[in-house]
């Protein structure tokens, strides 16, 4: 280079081309004719249909390869492979597993460079991102697990993998979304059928060539590659016991909806419009840089992207200033750069309908009060400028109102939001103030603040100065609409576990007279209705407990509970809309004093109930006589319930959260948070022990309770006062009766302000439940009309407990 060109460069200190090549994925591409079909059994296998999709570089549109079109007969093909060789791959020992999953790590080691070439041209992403983040991620994610496939036989020896599962990924990350679902489940002895998205299947193809050189046995991984109907096959299929989903919210609430009339386990990772708060007292210029790598990593299309900056008042135009700065230095794909480039910041956009989505997003709800800021470069020598490819701006909006709806939904692109705050606890209610809830970043040097701060961020990870980073060590995960159910860690692995708990004496006797004492089991026929005639007859109506008050119904509708010999128990009302309203007003009111009252309060209070139990059980003994139980039952049932209180008030402080051990120079830290509110339908059999069972896990972890009492509600109700002797604050527990205590529960199940519901009814009231939950995607608890050994131990499982908590992870940077 002469001088003078040297001269020139320093002036500039501009980037020169630095290219990665595409012939290794190119290679690799014609190796297989760019024709691909899928992969089932452990073979190539071209679709039935002998129909064909095809997949493009979103950076100039060019053809990569031809791909399968997933059928119903290919996924029936590939669930039959994974459903045939489960039983193998489930019985060979920890050891074995360990070494193939160990291999897999290894092998993409081996061809890593394939794979980042690849996964850059096909999604579009710089293959900078693809070599650093994907890539290496999706390989520790086989390494770790491979460490499961030993450890949980040790760890949960009885739990057991249960067969096939389905999985559907989006085109984000591709081939870190494989690694997120098919590393656990196979590491315990599940085999798998997935899908990748329709925009970017390569990389799981690459992947079948590993499993191939690997020899991993035959039908444990099986991909599908397709469209959203053969998404839909996949999830109406009747082999698999569990369906993951990672895409949007749309998508995973017709997933739950499709899935509720079938026993099926679901978790879904869903959408975010995550909040990246930023202090006055924060190192701004890092948290620019942090804003950058939030919002512009990925071009934005990650579901956990900082699309929501809230600044504190005093610093706003200073950071607004910098941010602007900093966006005229972005690089992105320019004629001459591709995405192959390692000095770019940006690539393209997946596709054309997200690159048009996030367009007609932006000018349906862009109003002339907000202003809106691009990089310089943009409109002199951007690429669009180009006619090819799909390039949309990076973005940031300032003057924005809250109630926008570019500040409330996802926008999935390049584009972020600015609001600011004045107080800590603004910023908490702004960041919260959306229906999802995946992450949040906080900047500030207090600590203190940024414990305070991230503690009451209703998020399932929050980064204090710092932003997406993600390990297989640590869960992943979203609150509310985000969906439910973690991806890595231990909370991960249970999530493709179930547990195998050895059935008690009286599980077997279940159907005697002990658990079904009512006369006709149908509270629903109308001779039980109280009538004028024989309303007189009867002692008074039992009330509700709401908000800590005895209180009328507000309907004037009761019921007559009747034993099998038509002896009257009791008179109950009938919960209406307004009262289960008025229990939830009430729960919510006291939800943040219970959460903050602490495992010690709550636990003393669970030791009295057991106690004032015990010095009535005489009393409680005989209800339960009276209501038709079993002479073998009634000591059996009292001394369990009560041990059930002991059992959970000792359990609330050793069911701790955890400091993971993901490689990151700071904290990682998983908190055991209470979902909130739970609606409680509890069970119909054994009215004491049944109620008692899933009152007393979902209460002492610290959630508002509404607990709708089962088909004879006496022993609940006669509980009543030993609750409010115990000294339950006001609110926390709130106590209804129903004459169809589904239809209650069904209600319920779609109330915006209910975070849970826990279901333990028949499996038609468990699907009607579970339709209803996608009204806020709230997390389902259901026994799906099995019935549950509430005197052994699967009536005392820890799962009662995890289904009563949120996991959130808190990253903690340490920079000295
Ligand atoms: P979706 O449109 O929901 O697609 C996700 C996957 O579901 C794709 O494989 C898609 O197939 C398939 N699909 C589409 N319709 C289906 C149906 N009716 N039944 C079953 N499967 C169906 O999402 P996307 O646009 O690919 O991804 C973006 C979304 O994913 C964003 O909302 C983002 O926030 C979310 N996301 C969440 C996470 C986590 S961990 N929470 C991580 C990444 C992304 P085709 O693509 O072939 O149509």
């Amino acid at each position: 280079m002469d001088a003078k060109k040297i001269k020139e460069h320093l002036k500039t200190l501009s980037y020169g081309p630095a290219s990665e090549s595409a012939e290794p994925a190119l290679h690799w591409l014609k190796k297989h004719n760019s024709r691909f079909g899928h992969f089932i059994n452990g073979k190539e296998i071209f679709s039935v249909s002998g129909h064909f999709l095809q997949t493009h570089n979103p950076a100039n549109e060019e053809k990569l390869a031809d791909f399968s079109f997933g059928s119903v007969e290919d996924v029936d093909l590939a669930m039959n492979a994974a459903h045939a060789a489960y039983p193998s791959w489930q019985s060979l020992t920890g050891e074995r597993r360990v070494r193939y999953l160990y291999n897999i790590a290894r092998t993409m080691e081996k061809y890593a460079r394939v794979a980042q070439v690849l996964e850059s041209l096909d999604n579009g992403k710089p293959f900078r991102e693809s070599r650093d983040v994907d890539i290496p991620l999706a390989v520790r994610h086989f390494r770790y697990h491979a460490g499961w496939a030993l450890t949980h036989e040790r760890d949960y020896h009885s739990h057991k993998a249960p067969g096939v599962v389905a999985q559907i990924i989006p085109w984000n990350f591709p081939l870190l979304m494989l690694a997120w679902k098919i590393a656990p489940a196979i590491a315990v002895g599940n085999t798998v059928v997935l899908k990748p998205a329709e925009f970017t299947p390569l990389t799981a193809l690459w992947f079948a060539d590993i499993i191939k050189e690997v020899g991993i046995p035959e039908g444990v991984v099986n991909i599908v590659t397709g469209d959203g109907s053969t998404g839909q096959a996949i999830v109406r299929h009747p082999i698999p016991w569990k369906i993951m989903f990672t895409g949007s919210t749309e998508v995973g609430r017709s997933i739950r909806e499709a899935t509720a009339d079938s026993p099926k386990e679901l978790s879904l990772e869903l959408g975010g419009k995550s909040a990246f708060i930023v202090f006055s007292d924060a190192d701004l210029d890092s948290a620019v840089e942090g804003l950058v790598n939030s919002i512009w990593f990925n071009y934005g299309q990650v579901c956990c992207a900082g699309s929501r900056l809230l600044v504190e008042e005093s610093v706003e135009k200073i950071l607004i200033d910098k941010i602007r700065r900093r966006m005229n230095m972005l690089r992105g794909i320019m004629p001459g750069i591709s995405q192959l480039d390692k000095a770019i910041d940006f690539g393209a956009i997946n596709s054309r309908q997200q690159f048009e989505k996030i367009k007609q997003m932006c000018s349906a709800n862009v109003n002339e009060r907000m202003e809106i800021y691009r990089p310089r470069f943009w409109h002199y020598d951007g690429p669009n400028n180009r006619h090819e490819g799909y390039f949309f701006p990076p973005t940031m909006i300032t003057n924005i109102s809250p109630s926008s709806v570019l500040m409330q939904e996802e926008i999935f692109g390049p584009v972020v939001v600015v609001m600011s705050f004045r107080t800590p606890q603004e910023a908490v209610e702004l960041a919260n103030n959306t229906r999802y809830g995946l992450a949040a970043s906080v900047w500030t040097e207090d600590l203190e603040k940024a414990q305070e701060v991230a503690r009451n961020l209703v998020a399932g990870t929050v980064w204090v100065n710092d932003t997406n980073k993600f390990d297989a060590a640590s869960g992943f995960g979203g609150y509310r609409e985000s969906g439910f159910g973690r991806e890595g860690g231990r909370e991960g692995i249970l999530e493709f576990l179930k547990e195998d708990c050895p059935k008690s004496l009286y599980y077997t006797m279940t159907d005697c007279d002990g658990a079904h004492p009512l006369r006709n089991d149908d509270n629903e026929k109308k001779n039980d209705r109280v009538t004028k005639e024989n309303l007189c007859e009867l002692d008074a109506t039992y009330r509700f407990l709401i908000g800590g008050k005895l209180a009328r119904p507000d309907g004037q509708n009761s019921f007559v509970i009747q034993n099998k010999n038509d002896a009257v128990l009791g008179v109950f009302a009938d919960a209406n809309r307004k009262d289960e309203r008025d229990a939830v007003r009430a729960a919510r009111n006291a939800a943040i004093l219970w959460r903050e009252a602490g495992v010690d309060l709550r636990a003393k209070i669970l030791y009295f109930i057991a106690e004032n139990l015990e010095k009535n059980r005489g009393y409680f003994e005989n209800l339960l006589v009276r209501s038709g139980a079993g002479s073998n039952f009634v000591a059996r049932e009292v001394d369990t319930s009560i041990r059930r209180l002991l059992l959970y008030a000792g359990l609330s402080d050793k069911f701790e959260g955890a400091v993971q051990s993901a490689p990151y120079h700071g904290t990682v830290a998983a908190m055991k948070e209470p979902r909130g509110v739970i609606v409680v339908r509890a069970p119909d059999e054994f009215p004491l022990l049944g109620f008692i069972s899933v009152f007393a896990p979902a209460y002492v972890t610290g959630n508002a309770i509404v607990m709708i009492a089962g088909k004879n509600p006496l022993l609940a109700f006669e509980l009543l006062q030993t609750l409010q002797h115990s000294e339950t604050p006001a609110g926390t527990v709130n106590l209804l009766s129903s004459l169809n205590p589904n239809e209650g529960a069904i209600r319920l199940a779609s109330h915006k302000d209910v975070d849970a519901i826990w279901y333990f009814g028949n499996a038609s009231g468990s699907a009607a439940v579970k339709k209803a939950s996608v009204s806020n995607m709230k997390y389902v608890l259901s026994n799906h009309g099995a019935l549950i050994d509430w005197f052994g131990l699967e009536g005392e499982s820890e799962k009662f407990l995890r289904a009563a908590v949120n996991i959130k992870n808190i990253w903690i940077p340490s920079h000295y």
